[in-house]
């Protein structure tokens, strides 16, 4: 009977009991996409991990060894245990009751095999291999990654309803761009695309969609701006799918809540894909922590695109000269001079140590340290250009021991439980 072929079905399991017999990391694993599936999950089993337990609100736990009225009223059954006997008898039980059983240890003997399984906007990728899983998972990988750049095509699996989708690009290499983005970029019929998009991901995109790139859009700031929303608005109002793709995270200085302000205006659906943005993702990637137990309890974010002093600045210098944590500059290069002074008269330490990193998560990527009170000659010796993060605060000094003598007091101080 074993030579034959499985034969695949979708099961639609929401509201019928399933029965997990084993509590441990193969029933762990097992359990999460059951709860997709909205399946009635009752776990059978004398101990279970930490995580298991943490699903108690979504699942029925019976904390027990496995009898076989168990599987009464099931409709399929996974046999997970780390014994055999137990997964034996699990199988024999769901056998006379003529409900499928898979098994953790013995795929021969079991009723039903799981395949290896991926998602791609609608459609589920399910991969029955010979009995090699690894194998499988690797055939199910490179399916679902041919359908996120396009190289396979499932039409329908997308959404391309009319409307605007808002879409965080990252810091710039197209490996940090996240599931959703890709998905959203395969799913448009025009992007609109900034400078710091990530711009390699443009090239695959497909030959018929419209690609907008507002960085050759005429005239001043704001003037720009009011053309993005409007070439938004017009063409999802002609019942495209329009992709606004930005570097980072839209609503981390991107603007990205006044093109959602009129859109709803215009009365287009839009929706949001956040990104990583460029003020965490780029001092980790230079592995510089924002935060650090025992030494920076805090990060602030900060735009420098205008100077301190100048009347439509909203900074508060007083406070933000206050702080004892991490104060991350997007755009300051161009005043770095001026806010490094103001952070001073208003309490920071010139000795504060600071790093500066231009092109984060590019090929030309560069990392400059210095102090507060070195920023000005250190920017200008070294030729600092943005895109750049200025980083200030211990932080810097935590990641590089080497370069800053004092380690910052506090660091490694005990843990509360909250920080454990
Ligand atoms: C208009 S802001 C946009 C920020 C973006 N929305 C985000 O969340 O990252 C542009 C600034 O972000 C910073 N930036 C963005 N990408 C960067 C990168 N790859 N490397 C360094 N700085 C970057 C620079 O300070 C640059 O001047």
């Amino acid at each position: 009977m074993n030579d034959f072929p499985p034969y695949p079905a979708g099961l639609r399991l929401a509201g019928r009991r399933v029965v997990v017999v084993g509590g441990g990391t193969v029933a762990q694993r097992r359990i999460p996409p059951l709860i997709d599936a909205g399946a009635r999950v009752e776990v059978v089993a004398p101990e279970v991990t930490p995580a298991i337990e943490g699903m108690a609100e979504e699942i029925t736990l019976t904390l027990r060894g496995f009898a076989e009225t168990d599987l009464d009223e099931a409709w399929y059954v996974i046999a997970a245990t780390d014994d055999a006997e137990v997964n034996a008898r699990v199988g024999a039980a769901a056998e006379e009751r003529r409900i499928f059983c898979v098994r953790s240890d013995d795929a021969t003997a079991a009723s039903a095999w799981t395949p290896a399984v991926g998602r791609h906007g609608s459609v589920t990728v399910a991969v029955l291999g010979a009995r090699e899983p690894r194998q499988s998972a690797r055939l199910r990988d490179d399916i679902v990654e041919a359908l996120r750049e396009g190289v396979l095509t499932a039409s329908g699996a997308l959404d391309h309803s009319p409307g605007v989708v808002l879409v965080g690009g990252g810091p710039g290499d197209p490996g940090l761009l996240t599931v959703a983005a890709r998905q959203a970029l395969a799913s448009a019929d025009v992007v609109v695309a900034d400078r710091l998009a990530p711009r390699s991901v443009l090239d695959e995109l497909h030959a018929d969609v419209e690609l907008i790139d507002v960085t050759k859009l005429p005239r001043g700031r704001s003037a720009r701006q009011e053309q993005i929303n409007e070439v938004l608005v017009e063409r999802a109002l002609a019942g495209k799918r329009v992709v606004r793709f930005k570097g980072g995270d839209n609503f981390v200085f991107g603007r990205g809540f006044e093109e959602i302000q009129a859109c709803r205006a215009a009365g287009v659906p839009v929706s949001v894909v956040p990104g990583l943005t460029s003020s965490i993702s780029v001092p980790g990637l230079a592995q510089i922590p924002v935060t650090h137990r025992g030494v920076a309890h805090e990060f602030t974010v900060m735009s420098g695109h205008i100077p301190p002093g100048h009347p439509d600045s909203l900074l508060d210098y007083a406070a933000l000269g206050r702080l004892r944590g991490t104060l991350v500059i997007l755009m300051g290069v161009e005043n770095a001079a001026a806010i490094a002074a103001e952070l001073q008269r208003h309490g920071r330490a010139g000795s504060t140590p600071v790093a500066v990193i231009l092109d984060g998560s590019m090929p030309t990527e560069r990392q400059v340290l210095c102090t507060l009170a070195s920023l000005e000659e250190t920017i200008e010796a070294e030729g600092v250009r943005p895109p750049a993060i200025i980083v200030i605060g211990d932080v810097v000094a935590v990641a590089h021991p080497e370069r800053y003598d004092a380690v910052p007091a506090g660091a490694g101080v005990a843990l509360t439980s909250e920080e454990a």
